[in-house]
């Protein structure tokens, strides 16, 4: 079960002042679980784990096998919340590196999350000469980066297989009954996977939309709900002082009264890094309103420590640290002895990476702290996926807990649209006539 430490935050903020936020931290967790707060109609999440449709977990893991036994890729077509979850929980439990490592199942690309031609170019090039299958992931259906990808790959799809063919290898993970994606998965005969109405994007990797990548990769979906559903009964327990969600988002919100306005979440290991940039989506979208929010960020420790690592010493004190650490690697890796020693390290000799590793983390954490920058620790057993779900659901619950103590709705994202209206009116779109001319006057 993710442990929370925040031991480190001593010399910036007192346990009595932890302490004061008690009630606030209760009273947001009563209204996330009685539904009485902001937003309620999307906090499906809450009671997910134990509510899940066993039915549509069982054609998840079909149509995972279907996609495993047919394909040699799969290309996961979703931006945000439709793909950031699955990425990272493919990426932590097995490796970034799994499409050019022996791995299970088809090698896995993700496809619009961006309007890069170069990035759609090189996926379209590593599609060459294998077989494929898609899942086309978005809940409105309409979002431009993944409908412009899928308008791609389902031509590459129908060219190559015949409609027919192409039929059997594509899958929509989409609403219930709104919206284009729907209608066309519905007039085409693709299978249908449900994004549930009372899960928002970022809150929806244990839905469909994160558990049918993740099965098609060979993680058991299951084992990711078991854990989720045992962190329900630690970060939905009304007892403060042994919630950690509670007391993450107590600490969170007086760090930013006392002016830290900038969170950076670190890990010792880069299969965590898209597990940063899930965590950065969940706490900056649901946050960053009203002008209020800390800002997420994300590093990657050591690696960043030679980059960022001056600044986060040194720098401006705007920002506190939430390392989340494993206890256990996945793996062990020892150093090797060197007959010249010419580089001095031949005390580390036999030592495993990971312990050399940990000791990088505590000489950080010293250092760091005494250099102003206040610390959380969450620390995690292992990466397995039953821990993964736990983590995945305590942040989850942490940031609810966290935006309704600072007083904004958590589940909304009113600012998103700020971009997609000028982009629209900047190609062109009928209807955005009056907003183009403006924004060309600005331009
Ligand atoms: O959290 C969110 O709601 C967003 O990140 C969405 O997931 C993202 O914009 C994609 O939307 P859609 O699934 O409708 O294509």
């Amino acid at each position: 079960m993710p442990q929370i430490n925040l031991d480190y935050l001593k010399d910036f903020v007192s346990e009595a002042e932890i302490f004061s936020k008690k009630k606030a931290a209760e009273n947001a967790l009563s209204a996330l679980v009685d539904k009485t707060g902001a937003g309620a109609e999307f906090t499906g999440f809450v009671s997910l784990p134990k509510d899940y449709d066993r039915g549509e977990l069982l054609r998840i893991k079909r149509a995972a096998e279907k996609i495993r036994r047919q394909s040699d890729v799969l290309i996961v077509i979703g931006i945000g919340g439709s793909y950031l979850g699955a990425r990272a929980v493919i990426e932590l439990l097995q490796s970034p590196m799994r499409n050019s490592l022996p791995h299970e199942g088809p090698e896995i690309y993700f496809a619009g999350c961006s309007l890069s031609p170069d990035y759609m170019y090189d996926i379209a090039r590593l599609c060459e000469g294998k077989e494929i299958s898609v899942n086309v992931i978005s809940k409105s259906g309409t979002t431009t980066e993944p409908a412009v990808a899928f308008r791609f790959f389902r031509e590459m799809l129908e060219k190559r297989y015949g409609k027919e063919g192409a039929r059997k290898r594509i899958f929509c993970t989409t609403d219930k009954e709104k919206g284009t994606l729907k209608a066309l998965a519905d007039r085409e005969g693709y299978e249908t996977f449900v994004v549930p109405d009372n899960i928002g994007g970022r809150f929806s990797v244990l839905t469909p939309v994160g558990l049918l990548p993740i099965a098609a990769a060979g993680i058991d979906p299951e084992e990711l709900l078991s854990g989720a559903a045992e962190g329900m009964r630690e970060y939905l327990s009304p007892k403060f002082e042994q919630n950690a969600a509670m007391r993450y988002a107590a600490a969170r919100n007086i760090l930013y009264e006392k002016g830290k306005t900038l969170e950076l979440l670190v890990s010792y290991d880069p299969d965590f890094l898209q597990m940063a940039e899930w965590w950065k989506q969940l706490f900056g979208e649901s946050e960053g309103k009203n002008h209020r929010g800390i800002f997420p960020c994300s590093a990657t420790f050591s690696t960043d420590l030679h980059s960022l690592g001056q600044f986060v010493q040194d720098g401006s004190r705007t920002m506190f640290e939430t390392v989340v650490r494993f206890k256990q690697a996945k793996h062990s890796f020892a150093v090797t002895e060197d007959r010249e020693n010419a580089d001095g390290l031949n005390f580390l000799a036999g030592m495993d990476m990971g312990e050399i590793n940990e000791k990088a983390r505590l000489g950080t954490l010293i250092a760091h702290t005494e250099g102003g920058v206040p610390n959380i620790i969450i620390t995690s057993e292992a990466k397995t996926p039953n821990e993964t779900g736990k983590l995945i659901y305590f942040f989850e619950i942490a940031v609810a807990i966290s935006g309704y103590m600072l007083g904004v709705n958590p589940f909304d994202q009113p600012g998103v649209e700020s971009y997609k209206k000028n982009m629209f009116a900047l190609l062109g779109k009928p209807g955005f006539e009056d907003i183009k001319k403006a924004l060309e006057a600005k331009i």
